[in-house]
């Protein structure tokens, strides 16, 4: 069987078991077992395969078959200019986490002292290692209240040499950060309401971990914590910046008038409210 034929194949696989962009997924995987980029599968439609190049890539194509996500599959996954490591222990990093990323990034870029944050709930590390590259004068502080997930944020803090600038803390929310100050507080805490957990895509709902998602009953149990606990944390000038679900920000800017002054929202690409800065 050669590289055309293996990929139609398993496209009709893919298509049958309703995953969406079946022809991209497949050739991702195929490019992973044959350690090449996805241009190569295009440029050399003809190659024949040996057996063993053709079961292991049934192999994966089962997996994504039973709605296994692709980047726990491969192993990894890109993040603005990261290509972070990614396993069922952390949430895999999402496109709109970016715009969590930027806008903390434009509100701290005109400051030439030395930046401390805190990244409450950092998974795979995505937003401290983000952080911590663009902002070269920043120190991260990163919580988790999961071990398995500080492990995989540490592996890749050492892939770009940061582990000098990010420190990683077990514990809950602000527990183990208690009587410090940071210039910025950044979370993308678990936000969906627990009753909507089940009606997930199996993507989401059986692969990737329930603590990175169930955001109690009414999805905001996190951000009331966040909002209530960050002023004491925060210098003065500070900020805490969250991402939030599409349909949250009226509730989360109420939960914030309490507490902070000043409440900006900010849209991501596809124009829904996604970011939350709050100033006090
Ligand atoms: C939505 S995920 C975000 C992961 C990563 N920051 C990202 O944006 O890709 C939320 C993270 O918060 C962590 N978490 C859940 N409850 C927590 C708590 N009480 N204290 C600290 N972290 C918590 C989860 O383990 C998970 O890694």
């Amino acid at each position: 069987m050669n590289i055309k034929e293996l990929l139609r194949s398993a496209e009709d696989i893919l298509t049958q078991h309703d995953i969406e962009c079946a022809r991209l997924e497949t050739e991702l995987l195929l490019a992973h077992i044959l350690k090449v980029g996805r241009l190569y599968l295009y440029i050399n439609p003809e190659q024949a395969l040996s057996q063993e190049q053709i079961d292991n890539y049934n192999m994966l194509i089962e997996r994504r078959a039973n709605h296994e996500p692709t980047a726990y599959i491969l192993g990894h996954r890109e993040f603005m200019d990261l290509d972070l490591i990614v396993n069922e222990d952390v949430l895999i990093p999402r496109p709109e986490t970016e715009v969590l990323v930027e806008t903390v990034i434009d509100n701290l870029n005109d400051s030439t002292s030395i930046l401390k944050i805190a990244d409450i709930g950092t998974g795979s590390g995505a937003i401290a290692i983000s952080l911590a590259k663009s902002l070269p004068s920043a120190s991260v502080e990163a919580v988790d209240i999961s071990e398995k997930a500080l492990t995989v944020a540490r592996l890749n803090t050492g892939r770009y040499n940061l582990l000098g600038r990010i420190t990683f803390n077990l514990g809950d929310l602000f527990k183990p950060l208690y009587g410090k100050k940071y210039n910025a507080i950044v979370s993308n805490p678990p936000y969906i309401p627990s009753k909507v957990i089940d009606t997930l895509q199996a993507e989401v709902r059986d692969y990737e971990p329930s603590t990175a998602l169930d955001g109690g009953a009414d999805g905001l149990e996190f951000y009331r914590r966040l909002i209530e606990e960050s002023p004491k944390l925060l210098a003065d000038g500070g900020f805490l910046a969250v991402e939030i679900g599409f349909d949250q920000a009226e509730a989360v800017r109420h939960l914030a008038k309490k507490y902070f002054k000043d409440i900006e929202v900010v849209k991501d690409l596809s124009h829904n409210d996604r970011v939350i800065v709050a100033k006090i």
